[in-house]
């Protein structure tokens, strides 16, 4: 098996096109064990991971949690809220204090963009990013990309829109560096205010018209309104967002071809997609989360393999 290119898995920017193929074929024998019977292989009996979270999350933390025991690690769950960081003490401290107890590999979710890559500047431990802020969102794009290529056979030549608040979005900037590598064509659509002002400059098309950007696509992936990040209104109500922005059935069904609905989850039905939409044939947001497993466990695997190797 070949090793990753980086040491971390800070973010897809990092990534190599060979590291996504590596992670993905990972990924495949990984999706077979998790559909046996008995669902867990010894690989990682050896190791102790802590999951930090510093910031809300089901599917993400829950993932990697299970994705942890599936490889048979020791594992050691951190939440924020009910921390020592509350009395004042430093990522850094919180962490090398976690470190101390033998712990090899850290799971960071947290609101600052940047957080992942600064702690891997200051501890010693292989550090996997799930979200920093606005930042980066890595094994989301990755599941992301794993279940394109599962539906459409390949995420090359593909054309993928991402909709909705792009401005705010880890998903929207790791999903399109993790395309773009693997030879898919990019756009975003949603109001100008929430697209960021130089996004082309990342190779992306930019479209505000939600009908015409569905109608180039082949997927389209659906984001999250991210109010809690916004300090400001960026448009006049959800309702108006929903209007102009918003996924429904009768829309999906005009379309000049079937394409593929994804979304990163947590939804806000009625928003920007409809139950009807969300819950249709050409939905595959279930089966990323499915996937999400088996790419947390095949990176989770990967950068431990460099753990031993050292
Ligand atoms: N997609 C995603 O990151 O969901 P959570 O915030 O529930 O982890």
């Amino acid at each position: 098996m070949d090793n990753l290119s980086v040491e971390h898995l800070l973010g897809i920017r990092d990534l190599t096109e060979k590291d996504i193929q590596i992670i993905f074929q990972t990924a495949d024998s990984f999706k077979q064990v998790i559909n046996r019977p008995i669902k867990k292989v010894p690989s990682l009996r050896d190791i102790t991971i802590a999951n930090l979270f510093f910031e809300n999350s089901t599917r993400t933390r829950l993932s990697f949690e299970i994705a942890q025991k599936r490889l048979s690690a020791d594992i050691v769950n951190f939440s924020a809220a009910s921390s020592s960081t509350k009395k004042g003490e430093t990522l850094v401290d919180t962490v090398n204090n976690i470190l101390s107890m033998k712990v090899d590999m850290l799971v960071m979710r947290h609101p600052n963009p940047g957080a992942a890559q600064f702690l891997s500047t200051k501890v010693n431990a292989k550090i996997i990013n799930a979200g920093d802020g606005t930042h980066e969102h890595p094994t989301q794009a990755l599941l992301d990309a794993f279940s394109i290529r599962e539906k459409l056979g390949d995420v090359a030549g593909k054309k993928v829109v991402i909709v909705g608040d792009i401005l705010h979005s880890r998903v929207a900037l790791s999903n399109i560096y993790c395309l773009q590598k693997l030879g898919a064509e990019v756009m975003v659509c949603g109001p100008t205010t929430l697209i960021p002002k130089h996004i082309h400059q990342l190779g992306v098309k930019v479209e505000h018209n939600l009908i015409k950007a569905l109608n180039w696509c082949d997927v389209a992936n659906m984001l999250r309104i991210q109010l809690e990040r916004q300090d400001i209104k960026f448009f006049p109500s959800l309702r108006e967002y929903s209007m102009l922005f918003g996924l429904n059935k009768e829309i999906l069904d005009n379309l000049d071809k079937e394409i593929v609905v994804m979304h990163p989850g947590p939804i806000n039905r009625g928003v920007e997609i409809t139950s009807d939409v969300a819950d249709s044939k050409q939905s595959i947001i279930l089966n990323q989360v499915e996937n999400g497993v088996a790419i947390r466990m095949a990176v989770t695997y990967l950068l431990a393999a460099k753990i031993k190797h050292q």
